[in-house]
């Protein structure tokens, strides 16, 4: 037998051999053809809870933005595959699990992460800070090394004129460019905001619209503007993104780094912390809020929505004062946890110094009024905030209170805005402006998308100071804190067993809702998900899990009873 003939065999025998086991072998796998996933559900009684269930398939949007993933070559740089190594599940969150791959023909695990991975990213961020990103990456962080993706947008040469439109409002010239893109004889209106340089983002929502040109703080003075207008393909990538990791439920509300519960502190001012912090504005959130903190910088004009905030009036949402000003420590949680459902992201990687003393940065250096130069006031320094308000510790859940809180809503005429069912579609939604004068809707409750956090402290801190600069009351007054608390556990029943992305309610039985609704069952990781159709006490074996986790399971029900 010669060499050759030799090699030859092994050469066909090893081409088969690769060919069967990574081939074929894979499909007779059980676990690669399981769609079984665990995933978190939010219980009636607001509980955050694992449980098994299975992931769903992509719909045609997501199909089609999954083939522009695809065409793109975004899987050169990112992998989907977060490992139980390495702290990733601290930068990413839950490990994956084989069912969510069940609908990935071709899977895109991917092994280069030259950008980070994107298993998870799924409502990380909002859409509008993904179509501000594909523009240009390095509007958001300046070190990207992400190519923009203009390609996407629909860019005409032409620029369009801004012009009067008779009626005390500023909208487009009728061009053919123009034409294409709205509908002049729509009763429906969309207002838009150039950013400084003109460039002005036209979303699909648009289409079929009147546009009305708002520039609150005239920051644009030309009288033109260039269009990039979102396209078929944008919208699709986007939803595909948005997709990813989502088959696992509410797990961001559950997920550690991004928690941070502080309140009290403030520290004094001090040059030094200020000059670092204007570095770490320049680098992470000019883009949004602007050169000068007036809440227009380059990636303003993507943000359609909700607008980033301008610093100079110095009105904060999120606070736990009595007075409009929040602590450092409101801040300090805001910028942590980022504003859920905007494009404020958050910014837990960030190191916690630099949090800090962009803090101070905004506080000092950008909550300024210098409407009269001569003397500029410190809205910090000229009304620092008084202490945090106390909040008690929760009342523990139950049918009674969620009953009482249904009574308070009606009572407290919460429909009135946010709809007989939280849909956000009260008879006064429409028309809503913030202070500033742009547009605003109540939210949408039945989302389990909260700006200020989805624990029911979070909620009932909403309920007591309302959200300053938006029509959103406060009820510290009119209500009291008993009636407060059953409001806020009441509105997150709102978003029990749905899905997040999609908002449809799960299909589960009712005895598995009234198992997962019992408040000493624990089902706190993906190991110890709640099993539907067992009883608790079989969900862990059912698992294959060994005794160690049955056994702490029982140790903490005997030191719970
Ligand atoms: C040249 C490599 C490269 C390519 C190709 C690339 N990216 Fe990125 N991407 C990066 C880097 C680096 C970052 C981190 C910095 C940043 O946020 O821009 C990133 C960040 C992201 C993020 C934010 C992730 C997070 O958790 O912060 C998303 C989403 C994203 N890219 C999507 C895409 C999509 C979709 C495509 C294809 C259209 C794509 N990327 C193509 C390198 C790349
Ligand atoms: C991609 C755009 C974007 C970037 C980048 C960004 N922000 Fe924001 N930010 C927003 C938007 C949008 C809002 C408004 C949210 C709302 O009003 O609901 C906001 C609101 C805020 C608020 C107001 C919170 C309150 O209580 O009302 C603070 C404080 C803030 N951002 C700080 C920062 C800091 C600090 C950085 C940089 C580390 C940053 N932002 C980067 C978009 C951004
Ligand atoms: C006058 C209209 C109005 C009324 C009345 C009103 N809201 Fe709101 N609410 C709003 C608006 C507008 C927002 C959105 C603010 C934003 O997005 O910044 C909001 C936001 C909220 C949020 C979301 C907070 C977050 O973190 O995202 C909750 C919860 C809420 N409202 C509960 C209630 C409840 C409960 C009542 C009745 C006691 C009530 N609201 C009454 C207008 C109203």
């Amino acid at each position: 037998m010669s060499a050759r003939f030799v090699t030859l065999v092994a050469g066909i025998f090893f081409f088969f051999a690769a060919l069967v086991t990574q081939g074929f072998l894979p499909f007779f796998e059980p676990s690669a053809r399981t769609n079984r996933v665990t995933a978190v559900v939010r219980t009636d009684f607001g509980q955050l809870k694992w449980m098994m269930t299975e992931a769903t398939d992509y719909t045609p949007l997501q199909q089609l933005g999954r083939d522009v993933y695809l065409r793109e070559g975004c899987w050169y740089c990112h992998s989907q595959y977060v490992r139980p190594v390495t702290g990733e599940t601290r930068r990413w969150g839950p490990v994956t699990e084989s069912g969510e791959f069940a609908y990935d023909v071709p899977h895109l695990f991917g092994t280069r992460r030259i950008g980070p991975d994107l298993m998870r990213v799924g409502l990380k961020f909002s859409d509008e800070w993904h179509l501000a990103h594909f523009w240009n990456p390095r509007m958001l962080s300046p070190d990207s090394i992400m190519a923009p993706y203009r390609g996407l947008f629909d860019e005409p040469a032409e620029p369009v004129k801004i012009v009067d439109d008779g009626a005390g409002n500023r909208t487009l010239e009728r061009t053919p460019v123009s034409e294409g893109l709205f509908d002049f004889a729509s009763k429906e209106q969309i207002r838009l905001t150039p950013n400084a340089d003109g460039l002005l983002f036209v979303p699909m929502q648009a289409r079929g619209k009147v546009p009305v040109i708002v520039i609150p703080n005239e920051e644009y003075k030309g009288d033109a503007i260039k269009i990039a207008a979102e396209t078929k393909d944008l919208e699709a990538l986007i939803a595909y993104v948005q997709k990813l990791g989502m088959n696992r439920g509410k797990w961001r509300d559950l997920f550690e780094p991004q928690q941070l519960e502080v309140t009290e502190v403030t520290f004094p001012r001090s040059s030094e912390w200020i000059a670092h912090g204007r570095e770490v504005y320049e680098r992470r959130c000019l883009g949004c809020h602007g050169v000068n903190g007036d809440g227009n910088g380059p990636a303003a004009t993507f943000l359609h929505i909700q607008r980033p905030r301008s610093f100079a009036a110095a009105v904060f949402k999120f606070r736990l004062t009595k007075e409009p000003l929040p602590t450092d420590g409101d801040l300090l949680r805001t910028i942590t946890r980022g504003v859920r459902g905007t494009a404020m992201p958050a910014w837990y990687e960030l190191p916690l110094t630099d949090r800090l003393a962009v803090i101070q940065y905004i506080k000092y250096e950008l909550a300024v009024d210098r409407s009269d130069p001569a003397e500029p006031y410190a809205f910090f320094i000229e009304e620092p905030p008084g202490p945090p308000l106390y909040i008690a510790k929760p009342p523990t859940a139950s049918q009674q209170i969620l009953d009482r809180g249904k009574e308070v809503w009606q009572i407290a005429k919460c429909w009135e805005c946010h709809g007989m069912i939280g849909k956000g579609d009260g008879q006064k939604a429409a028309g809503l402006k913030d202070d500033l004068g742009f547009g605003i809707v109540p939210a949408d409750l039945t989302s389990g998308q909260f700006k200020s956090g989805t624990a029911v402290e979070d909620i009932f801190r909403t309920m007591t100071t309302g959200l300053s600069g938006t029509p959103m009351p406060s009820y510290r007054d009119a209500l009291p804190e008993e009636d407060r608390w059953a409001l806020s556990y009441y509105v997150l029943a709102l978003s029990a067993y749905k899905d997040p992305l999609t908002l449809q309610p799960l299909t589960i039985s009712d005895t598995d809702r009234a198992a997962l609704n019992d408040l000493t069952l624990e089902a706190v990781s993906p190991d110890n998900a709640y099993v539907p159709g067992a009883s608790p006490a079989q969900k862990a074996s059912e698992l294959g899990e060994g005794n160690g986790g049955s056994l702490t399971g029982k140790q903490d029900t005997a030191q719970g009873g």
